[in-house]
């Protein structure tokens, strides 16, 4: 199985070492339009190989698509961070065309590709990479959720004082620090929920914090964050190659599910060897079912700024 990671930032390099680290893919190319970066993320990752047991084979490459025919996944994390005090919503002018062009070139080269979005704003520009590509539905995914769901997870094993193994939780809506909707009500330690073992206060501060995680460390790290953002991507181009069926929250083009059209937000998805193959419309309640129509209504705003 090969694998393109478009961008060798934190974010592209990181996700790059994970896939390497769990030893699942044949090879992942790294490309990058700064001259020798990805080349040298490649080979840098590469001289772990012996050190960390894995056999992936890793190169990188300066902007060569040619070098990306025939993956089976690509992530695209190319783009602009935001710094401290930023939104994500902010980085629309630069990024969107960024990713317009990569995704137009991954195409080209792979055309059967399934694509992981993980440049800001991320549901928008999930989005867009759907109006650009007219992809079937299922080959365009957006990471958001699956990380904002880790983060839920840090938080809820922090306040619970057990291990984020022990808790399962998931965030829907959008990957911005308005939008997101950390599903408190169905959060579960060992199956047990979580409103079981500490008060509405705590837990709202841990919904709290869930929100503004990625926020958090952008004003820790001077730049977004990377170690999360790259797992979480892993954890999904691997469900696709090892066809784990297994479910995360991602970005997904909504066509009526959840009462929504045309615009793509967090829900629960199937992620397996094609991809997005089901959205899961779970049960909300009706303060739940509101909080999501406003998610919405915030990535509708945002998409409104592509045109
Ligand atoms: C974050 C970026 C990847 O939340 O959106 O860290």
């Amino acid at each position: 199985m090969k694998i393109t990671v478009v961008g060798a930032g934190a974010v592209g390099a990181s996700c790059a070492e994970y896939i390497a680290i769990k030893d699942f893919a044949s090879e992942v190319v790294i490309l990058d339009i700064k001259e020798g970066y990805a080349e040298g993320k490649a080979m840098d990752l590469m001289q772990c190989a012996s050190l960390n047991g894995f056999d992936t084979k890793i190169t990188g490459s300066t902007n060569d698509y040619s070098k990306t025919a025939n993956s089976h996944v690509a992530v695209i994390t190319s783009g602009i961070p935001r710094k401290p005090g930023m939104t994500r919503e902010e980085l629309i002018g630069i990024n969107a065309g960024i990713v317009k062009t990569v995704s137009e070139n991954l195409v080209k080269h792979s055309p059967e590709v399934i694509i992981i979005v993980v440049s800001n704003p991320m549901d928008t520009m999930t989005f867009l990479a759907h109006k650009t590509l007219d992809l079937p539905k299922n080959r365009i995914i957006g990471m958001g959720g699956a990380l904002d769901s880790a983060r839920f997870k840090y938080r809820l094993a922090e306040a619970l004082g057990c291990p984020a193994s022990d808790v399962s939780g998931m965030v829907i809506g959008g990957h911005s620090d308005t939008g997101m909707l950390p599903l408190t009500r169905l959060a579960t330690r060992n199956s047990v929920r979580v409103t079981e073992f500490m008060s509405e206060e705590r837990l709202n501060e841990v919904k709290e914090a869930t929100k503004v995680g990625g926020a958090t460390l952008t004003k820790l790290l001077g730049t977004s964050a990377w170690y999360a953002p790259g797992a979480a991507v892993s954890a999904i181009v691997q469900a696709i190659a090892c066809d784990q069926k297994k479910m995360f929250p991602c970005s997904t083009l909504l066509e009526g599910e959840y009462g929504l059209n045309d615009i793509c937000i967090g829900v629960p998805v199937i992620i397996g060897k094609n991809g997005i193959e089901e959205i899961v419309e779970i049960d909300l309640n009706e303060e739940e079912k509101a909080k999501l129509q406003e998610s919405a209504a915030g990535v509708s705003k945002t998409n409104g700024l592509l045109n």
